[in-house]
């Protein structure tokens, strides 16, 4: 099984509550709890944490999934609606609310996001993805703390499709939760501008381009093709990029012009190391008895003013000689990702009208394409 045919291609379908009858349009049930909000507390901002799950994750000789599983709901438990998301940040724990991480042989290989009720700027027939992270687990903040007033508008009706993969490295079955901390304002406050987001990755628009990248290939420079062109105006405010182990730089181009350098750090705490047992557990790490991993990566913000015909490409460096890829389950690397989201902040106004113009995106379309994707 390749891990990226397996990102949200073998689904279990709203199976965080296995036998629970959820009514028809009603999100799934999810415990939320409100916090103290960090931004805008003048403006009446709230946060909440939000706990999905739990998910059972089979042990990594488990045959049907190596280990491996990837939960979908087509309906998650969001904090608001008609309000303006201004920032989350997610993280995966055990049940006792301890981080699940490289250390304890937990791994989140993925969540993402997508609004069912709208079309991707990307890749105009599919629901609209609104962010993908990883084990880094890095923060989306529209504010820059505090500094700018942005937030994604959610409609009342939104349903955002989640998916959640987590894979297993140890030989134990264990019980996972995913904790969302949302922050957010009620309506959409004046003055507040739309963050609308943009999906670029190397494998093109629609995740059907080639990259060039042979499996074997160890220290390599991914291109994408044609990339993103804008058809809107707004300013591109926060920009968040996902790779896998083994990255070393990141970088994106308008029309031509650098305008974003993410650069991934690696073990910045013990949480982010593996720690490979001298019997070994059933897969091969190499020689390496310790195995660092991706802990964070950096972000851009305010980083270019956006016009029509504004165009957007990405490169991404690799050296797998210097970092370990992170194996699958068969001792094969994992393959490579290199994805930036842009988010861009337009006038609430006329982003609110195109927003009330789409039509639903085609989940199916998506899927079949990621389970298409078979390797680089
Ligand atoms: C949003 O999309 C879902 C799934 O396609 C649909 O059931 C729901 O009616 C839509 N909501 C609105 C407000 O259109
Ligand atoms: C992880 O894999 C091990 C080994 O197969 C298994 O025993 C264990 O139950 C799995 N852990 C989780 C969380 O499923
Ligand atoms: C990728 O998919 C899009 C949308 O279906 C299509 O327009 C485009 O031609 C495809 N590109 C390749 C290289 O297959």
């Amino acid at each position: 099984m390749k891990l990226d045919a397996a990102f949200l291609a073998f689904g279990v379908i709203r199976s965080a509550l296995a036998g629970a009858v959820i009514p028809r349009g009603e999100p799934t049930p999810a415990k939320v709890e409100p916090i103290e909000p960090k931004y805008f507390r003048d403006l009446g901002s709230k946060r909440v944490k939000i706990t999905y799950g739990p998910y059972d994750i089979p042990g990594s000789e488990d045959a049907a999934t190596d280990g491996m599983v990837s939960f979908h709901d087509t309906n998650a438990m969001m904090p608001c609606h008609d309000c303006l998301i201004t920032g989350f940040v997610s993280d995966l724990q055990f049940l006792d609310g301890k981080s699940a991480n490289a250390n304890k042989n937990m791994w989140l290989h993925h969540t993402g996001l997508m609004n069912l009720n709208r079309t991707d700027l990307a890749c105009e027939h599919w629901p609209e993805r609104i962010g993908v992270n990883g084990n880094e687990r890095s923060p989306f903040d529209f504010t820059l703390k505090g500094t700018r007033k942005a937030g994604y508008y959610l409609r009342k009706g939104d349903e955002i499709f989640q998916t959640v993969d987590v894979m297993n490295l140890s030989h134990q079955q264990q019980q996972v939760i995913l904790v969302i901390e949302w922050e957010f304002i009620e309506g959409t406050p004046a003055g507040f501008d739309i963050v609308v987001p943009v999906w670029l990755d190397i494998k093109g628009n629609c995740l059907n381009e080639t990259t060039g990248i042979k499996p074997t290939d160890q220290v390599f420079t991914a291109k994408g093709g044609a990339g993103w062109t804008s058809k809107y105006s707004g300013d591109l405010i926060l920009m968040v990029p996902h790779i896998h182990d083994g990255n070393t730089k990141q970088e994106v181009y308008l029309d031509g012009q650098l305008v974003c350098t993410n650069v991934p750090r690696y073990a910045e705490t013990s949480d982010f190391i593996t720690h490979v047992d001298e019997d070994g557990h059933g897969h091969d790490h190499g020689a390496s008895e310790h195995i660092y991993h991706v802990s964070s990566i950096t972000q851009c913000a305010n980083a270019a003013k956006v016009v029509p015909g504004s165009r957007f490409t990405i490169s991404s460096w690799y050296d797998l000689v210097q970092h370990v890829a992170m194996p699958d389950h068969h001792g094969k690397p994992e393959p490579i990702m290199a994805i930036e989201f842009l988010y861009l902040a337009r006038p609430q106004e006329e982003a609110i009208k195109d927003i009330l113009a789409m039509k639903p995106g085609d989940l199916q379309a998506f899927q079949d394409q990621v389970r298409s994707n078979t390797g680089q």
